[in-house]
């Protein structure tokens, strides 16, 4: 539909994708409900999943940080091992394969040049796979064996924004559907927890204006950023520094928070601005305690907890949702300070110099 792709009032798509995701989140759940109000899956999509002994994630850039989220579903939700591998490596140098392996594509255009080619050698091979995209008919949808659609609508924006929310959403109900498959208890009604994810996300795009001071406040004057996090957080972080390099061209790196000491930190000064997520109860001392070794070297930093788990002087908390459904939440703010950065730089916020919104070429 083209009126679908319109920017309406909005001055860029990429806001307008950002605002869009409680929506697409709710399209998701409705989508994959059965009629019964269960969580479903065509059954041969289901069987592929489940014959597998272990799922290897093939993705790029931002699909591959929303399969890192995945791999902590599938092995912790379904008791699946993952290994998640970036396109253009794994296809020349390929890690030794399990009996029974399933690939799965990430790939929001599914025309990812670097992914098709290992999904070429993959069948060449004669394993099963599985795309999860956002176009259906693309490529990599018609020459895998399964799909599973992300309902996100079209995304214009060179950078990801909806997508990667899809991804997230769409690989826990994969994971969920996986457990129950294995007679496996999760714990949690997911449906429910996506539902309050939702209307986290939302209560997150609202505070827009906040989010363009914190912008203003942490990038105005920066060179460079760092973004830190453990577990999911860790996956989160590199999501965000991707984002911000992006459109705003300010160098970014994301950061495991311990990791930062074995080098990294050499970078610090007065200044340098951190983003710390802190929204994971058993290792938010630890990124605490990582706060607290870069702001002795001089860093500005802007932490990221939830509700429940934070602390006097976090500047931004989100509403609580369920632990393993965060990155869907953390991830809004780290957007929408990406987007205001390279507003106020001037930068082309839909159409970022030297990229491209499908990389067709290897
Ligand atoms: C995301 O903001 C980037 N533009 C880029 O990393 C993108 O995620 C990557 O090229 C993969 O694209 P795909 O999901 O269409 O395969």
């Amino acid at each position: 539909d083209a009126s679908d792709i319109e920017k309406g009032t909005y001055p860029h798509y990429m806001l307008k994708e950002i605002d869009e995701q409680p929506a697409v989140l709710r399209k998701i759940i409705q989508a994959y409900q059965d009629e019964n109000g269960n969580l479903s899956l065509e059954q041969e999509t289901l069987e592929a999943i489940n014959g597998a002994d272990r799922i290897y994630v093939i993705a790029a850039g931002t699909s591959y940080h929303a399969g890192l989220v995945g791999k902590e579903y599938f092995e912790k939700l379904a008791g699946v091992p993952t290994e998640v591998h970036i396109s253009s490596e794994f296809g020349y140098n390929m890690p030794l394969l399990s009996e029974k392996p399933l690939f799965v594509f990430i790939s929001q255009s599914g025309e990812t040049a670097d992914s098709r080619q290992v999904l070429v050698k993959v069948k060449e091979l004669g394993h099963p796979s599985l795309t999860v995209t956002n176009v259906p008919g693309s490529t990599l949808s018609r020459e895998a064996d399964h799909t599973v659609l992300l309902h996100a609508g079209p995304e214009i924006a060179v950078a990801s924004t909806k997508a990667y929310t899809a991804q997230v959403a769409v690989l826990a109900i994969l994971a969920s559907l996986a457990a129950e498959a294995k007679g496996k208890e999760i714990g949690f009604d997911l449906i429910q927890e996506l539902g309050i994810a939702a209307n986290a996300v939302q209560t997150m795009i609202v505070r827009k204006e906040e989010m363009e001071g914190l912008s203003f406040d942490f990038l105005e004057l920066s060179r460079n950023a760092f973004f830190i996090g453990r577990g999911l957080d860790y996956h989160v972080s590199l999501e965000g520094a991707l984002k911000l390099k992006e459109i705003s061209y300010i160098q970014a790196e994301g950061f495991a928070g311990g990791e930062l000491k074995h080098g990294t930190i050499a970078l610090i000064e007065e200044g340098t601005p951190v983003f710390a997520l802190a929204t994971q109860e058993a290792v938010s001392p630890n990124i605490r305690g990582n706060v607290k070794e870069v702001g002795a070297r001089g860093a500005k930093s802007c932490i990221i907890s939830m509700e429940g788990i934070e602390e006097e002087g976090d500047r931004i908390v989100i509403p609580a949702v369920h632990p393993m459904l965060t990155p869907l939440v953390s991830v809004i703010p780290l957007q929408l300070i990406s987007y205001y950065a390279a507003l106020h730089r001037g930068c082309d916020v839909d159409k970022p110099r030297n990229l491209a919104k499908s990389v067709t070429v290897e």
